[in-house]
């Protein structure tokens, strides 16, 4: 059997998870076993929660990418590891066997070494979908550099605030990017975010979408440049880099309720373990499967389940370039029919915005071949779950709903596709080593069934966060100071009659639109920078594609005498600050905020205004000034 770890049945899960529960470590040691060290670890486990400082495999020494790459050659040389689907459906697709993708791994990796790059540098990337960026993962991987890879919506502003936080040194990134009908000019943004960042010594270039550039001299070389160099150099081997088990694999930023995004930090032996078992077992993933994920390399469900998970297993990955929209609704079922796709693997906001267009793009397309469906990144409405399980599923695929977050690394809470009984909007059950638990707000455990709490977890798992980079004590206030000995979620959940876990929702300033994570506070300080805005607040309203919606109150200085000009330009700023995904739904001009008397935004009653909640606005006895209530009520969009 190809993966000796994978659970069989039922019984099987229960079983793992008890033992996960008893003996932890004897537990993971066993899965780890099953992967390629060049020394095993002395110790599983070491951990406390306080401080906080969680080891795992201490001792160990491995890369990554042998387990990626090298240990497949010999039986899976032949098979594909990336299949590409571009952008637009005319130009050919891209097959890339696992023996091409270790030499192309390998090649680039002599191109970083060839410019300077050593173990433990930061790299930042800034790329669309294509293969060179799974690409230029790896082969930082390979070299033991810390990738930092920055989604391609983010403004040349959020760029540089990241790759000032890590001290990237070199940047990868691509002439443009080709996303729908738009062409997004990657390298001038690239150009904009360097202006302030000193760190950056190198800037590797690759054509994609050949939209003219500025290239400066010293700095900024093209990808296809340097690898003709490697050519001339006979193409050496590169060899692995021994890393520790604890070093340092990736960081990658993320929103929180406060302050600018923080660099969640991951290391090499836990991440690699994790992201494998969770992948093999939550997808039941057979080999010769094709497995198609559409989330992008920009997000952790890129990191975990389009390149590392599949990659570690042996899968077929299938990367796509474009948008589920383009050339039209039903591009998505197009691949599943183009490739026979197995498992597909996608986010609640695109299968709400499919649904939208009715059957007609999903008629006569061949989905015979799918065999497992996955959704991830939000809550999934019943609606939108009984539209994928009858019309993409055609009622026979079993559809898994997988929680988890950046900071966990892999899929926490899930049903193992074909195993577990699933009930639409559920997460269902932690998977083994997952040890969930529910708190009220003092921080007391609310026990039994039928309840709700905030979602913590109790016990160490291999794939979590280590520590938020440069920042080890916002690590612990984020998520080890609210409960003690506890790693807190952010995510409020329910707790069902049998057991099964349903999350909820944020209940922190955090919102999630269109599956992606946005700080409240975050939009706010972009919006308070627009010239004339004097103060903002910022929450979230339901919607009914995106889940989530950004409601901004503003207040500017002086009335504004075109107030939809002024909306513009505010859009424009969050734009600009942030990247366009942050971009507010709706903007309320306002003359005040309710406020307590201590001056704190009462934020519950904006959120209910939002959500046209009117009449239920709870105690408002405690305001500063209740008029301006009445006032924003009445201004409600
Ligand atoms: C939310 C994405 C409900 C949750 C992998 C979490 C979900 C946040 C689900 C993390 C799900 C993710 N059901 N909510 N299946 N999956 N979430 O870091 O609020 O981008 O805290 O990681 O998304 O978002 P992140």
């Amino acid at each position: 059997m190809a993966y000796p770890y994978q659970i069989k049945s039922l019984e099987d899960y229960q079983q793992q998870y008890q033992q996960s529960v008893i003996d932890p470590e004897g537990f993971w040691a066993n899965v780890a076993d099953h992967f390629y060290w060049r020394r095993k670890w002395d110790k599983v486990l070491d951990w406390n929660f306080k401080d906080p400082d969680v080891k795992w495999f201490t001792g160990g020494k491995l890369n990554i990418t042998e387990n990626c790459l090298d240990r497949h050659l010999g039986t899976l040389g032949n098979t594909p590891a990336i299949i590409w689907e571009p952008n637009d459906p005319e130009e050919r697709h891209r097959v890339i066997t696992y023996r091409d993708l270790y030499n192309k791994v390998c090649q680039f990796a002599n191109v970083l070494k060839n410019n300077g790059v050593k173990k433990g540098d930061r790299v930042c990337i800034y790329m669309g979908m294509i293969p060179e960026l799974a690409i230029a993962v790896l082969a930082c991987a390979r070299i033991g550099a810390i990738h930092s890879v920055v989604f391609g919506g983010f403004s040349a502003q959020s760029i540089a605030d990241r790759i000032q936080d890590a001290q990237a040194s070199l940047v990868i990134t691509c002439d443009g990017a080709f996303r729908g009908n738009k062409d997004i000019p990657l390298k001038s943004v690239i150009d904009d975010a360097l202006i302030g960042c000193p760190s950056v010594k190198k800037v590797i270039v690759c054509t994609r979408t050949r939209t003219p550039v500025s290239m400066i001299k010293g700095r900024d070389l093209w990808w296809e440049d340097e690898i003709k160099q490697v050519e001339t150099m006979g193409n050496p081997p590169c060899p692995a880099e021994e890393m520790d088990a604890e070093d340092m694999l990736f960081i990658l930023y993320t929103s929180g309720s406060t302050g600018k995004p923080k660099g969640v930090v991951h290391t090499v032996g836990g991440y690699m373990v994790y992201a494998n078992y969770t992948f093999v077992n939550t997808f039941q993933y057979q080999p010769g499967e094709v497995y198609f994920c559409t989330a992008d390399v920009g997000w952790i469900t890129g990191h975990s389940y389009i390149i590392y998970g599949p990659l570690s297993a042996g899968a077929t990955t299938l990367m796509f370039e474009g948008v589920p929209t383009y050339p039209d609704a039903g591009r998505l079922w197009s691949i599943v029919d183009k490739f026979r796709v197995n498992i597909l693997y996608t986010a609640p906001t695109a299968i709400r915005s499919l649904m939208g267009y009715g059957l007609g793009p999903v008629n006569h397309k061949d989905l015979s071949s799918l065999r497992k469906l996955g959704s991830v990144g939000e809550p999934i409405n019943e609606e939108a779950w009984h539209w994928f399980k009858d019309h993409i599923g055609k009622g026979r695929c079993p559809i898994v709903d997988t929680w988890w977050q950046t900071e966990t690394g892999g899929i926490m809470i899930t049903p193992i596709a074909g195993i577990t009984k699933e009930k639409p909007g559920y997460a269902t059950l932690p998977l083994p080593g997952i040890q969930p638990i529910l708190v009220d707000e003092t921080g007391k455990e609310v026990t039994g069934n039928n309840v709700n709490g905030n979602l913590c977890i109790k016990f160490p798992w291999p794939g979590m966060l280590r520590t938020t980079y440069g920042d080890h004590e916002r690590c612990r206030t984020t998520y080890f100071a609210t409960y003690e000995n506890l790693y807190f979620t952010g995510d409020g959940c329910l707790r069902d009659e049998d057991g099964y876990y349903r999350i909820t929702g944020r209940v922190d300033d955090v919102l999630n639109v269109s599956g992606h994570r946005i700080g409240t506070a975050e939009v706010e300080n972009a919006i308070n920078m627009h010239a004339g805005v004097v103060e903002s607040a910022v929450v979230g309203y339901p919607h009914d594609i995106k889940g989530q919606g950004i409601y901004a109150y503003v207040i500017t200085e002086r009335q504004t005498h075109d107030p939809e000009l002024t909306k513009k330009d505010i859009l424009q700023t969050v734009s600009r600050i942030i990247g366009p995904i942050a971009k507010p739904d709706k903007i309320q001009f306002v003359s005040g905020l309710p406020k307590t008397r201590s001056g704190k935004i009462m934020r519950r009653i904006l959120r209910k205004i939002a959500e046209g909640e009117l009449d239920n606005l709870g105690d408002i006895s405690t305001l500063l000034d209740p008029v301006v209530v009445e006032e924003i009520k009445r201004g409600r969009l």
